[in-house]
C-alpha cells in the first residue's frame, strides 16, 4: 500500500508541501466498469503547487483514476465508485455537490489536441462565458489574453485571434491552446492525460516548461509514459499496477529506490 512516510525529506519545492494541508484526498477509491474492477483501494493526497505524475503499464487504471477526480465517469453507464475523494472538506460525490461547479475547479487536457472548430479567441473565451465569469467584453478580452500568455501562446497568435481557427495551428500550438482553454474557468487543479503523447520533442519541451510555470498556482496531475518526462517535471510520482496504486513517493526516490518490486522493474524499463 501507498505510504510515503518513509521517504527522505525532499529538497526544494516539495519540502514546503510537507507542512501543507492536502488540496484533495483520495481514500480507498475502488471503481468497477460493470463486473470489471479497474481500481482497487487507491489512496493518495494531492497538494497545491505540485506536479504529481501517474505512471505504470497500459491498462493499469491511470486514466480511470484521473477521471474520478473531476467526476468524468458521471455520464458513463455501469460505473460504480466506492471510497472517498475529499476536496475543501466535502466528499465530491456527495449529493450536496453540484457537478458543473465541481468540474469548473478542474482543467482537463487530453492526449490528442482537440481545439474547437472556432476562432482562437472563442476557444479560450468559451469556458469563462458559460460559467459567467466575466462581466463584459473588455474583461473577457483581458482574460483571454491572460490565459494565452499563461499557456505561452500569446505572442504567436495575438495578431489573428479572431481570424484563425484553432485548427489552423501546429500540433504543439493546438495543445497550448487547449491548455489556455483549460485555464479559462480559473481551475485549481489541472488534469492531463498524456498531454505530450502525440507531439514532437520541441513542442513537448515547451509544454513541460509551461507546466512548471503553472505549478506556481495550481496542482497538476499528469499521466505520462515517459520516465524522462516524469523525472524532469514531477515533484512526486505514483506507480499504478493492475488497478492498485502500489507506491507514491518523491520523484527522485521513486526512480532510485522504489520499495515495490514491480515499480522498480517498470522504471528500469524491464516491462511496460
Ligand atoms: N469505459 C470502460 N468500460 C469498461 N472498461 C474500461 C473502460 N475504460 C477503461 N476500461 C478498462 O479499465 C482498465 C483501466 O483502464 P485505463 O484507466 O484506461 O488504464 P490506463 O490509463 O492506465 O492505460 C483497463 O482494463 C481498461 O480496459
Ligand atoms: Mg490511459
Amino acid at each position: 500500500m501507498f505510504d510515503d512516510t518513509y521517504a527522505p525529506k525532499p529538497a526544494g519545492h516539495t519540502a514546503s508541501l510537507r507542512n501543507a494541508q492536502p488540496f484533495l484526498s483520495v481514500r480507498n477509491l475502488t471503481l468497477h466498469y460493470g463486473e470489471k474492477q479497474a481500481l482497487r483501494d487507491v489512496s493518495f493526497d494531492l497538494y497545491d503547487q505540485e506536479i504529481l505524475a501517474f505512471i505504470g503499464p497500459s491498462g493499469c487504471g491511470k486514466s480511470t483514476a484521473l477521471k474520478c477526480l473531476n467526476r468524468m465517469h458521471d455520464e458513463t453507464h455501469g460505473v460504480r465508485i466506492d471510497g472517498q475523494i475529499i476536496m475543501h472538506g466535502q466528499d465530491i460525490n456527495s449529493p450536496d455537490i453540484d457537478p458543473p461547479v465541481h468540474r469548473r475547479r478542474f482543467g482537463w487536457v487530453a492526449q490528442k489536441p482537440n481545439p474547437f472548430a472556432a476562432s482562437i479567441y472563442e476557444n479560450v473565451a468559451y469556458g469563462a462565458r458559460i460559467h459567467g465569469l466575466m462581466r463584459n467584453r473588455k474583461e473577457m478580452a483581458a482574460h483571454v489574453e491572460h490565459c494565452l500568455r499563461r499557456a505561452h501562446l500569446w505572442e504567436e497568435v495575438k495578431d489573428h485571434l479572431h481570424k484563425k481557427s484553432g485548427h489552423d495551428l501546429s500540433g504543439g500550438q493546438q495543445q497550448r491552446l487547449c491548455i489556455a482553454r483549460a485555464l479559462s474557468t480559473k481551475p485549481e487543479i489541472l488534469l492531463m492525460d498524456e498531454p505530450t503523447g502525440s507531439i514532437d520533442p520541441v513542442a513537448t519541451a515547451k509544454i513541460e516548461e509551461l507546466l512548471l510555470s503553472l505549478r506556481d498556482d495550481h496542482a497538476v496531475v499528469i499521466i505520462t509514459h515517459s520516465m524522462m518526462q516524469a523525472k524532469r517535471i514531477a515533484d512526486r510520482v505514483a506507480y499504478f499496477h493492475l488497478g492498485e496504486l502500489r507506491e507514491l513517493a518523491p520523484t527522485e526516490f521513486l526512480f532510485s529506490a522504489a520499495q515495490d518490486a514491480d515499480a522498480r522493474a517498470f522504471v528500469a524499463g524491464r516491462f511496460g
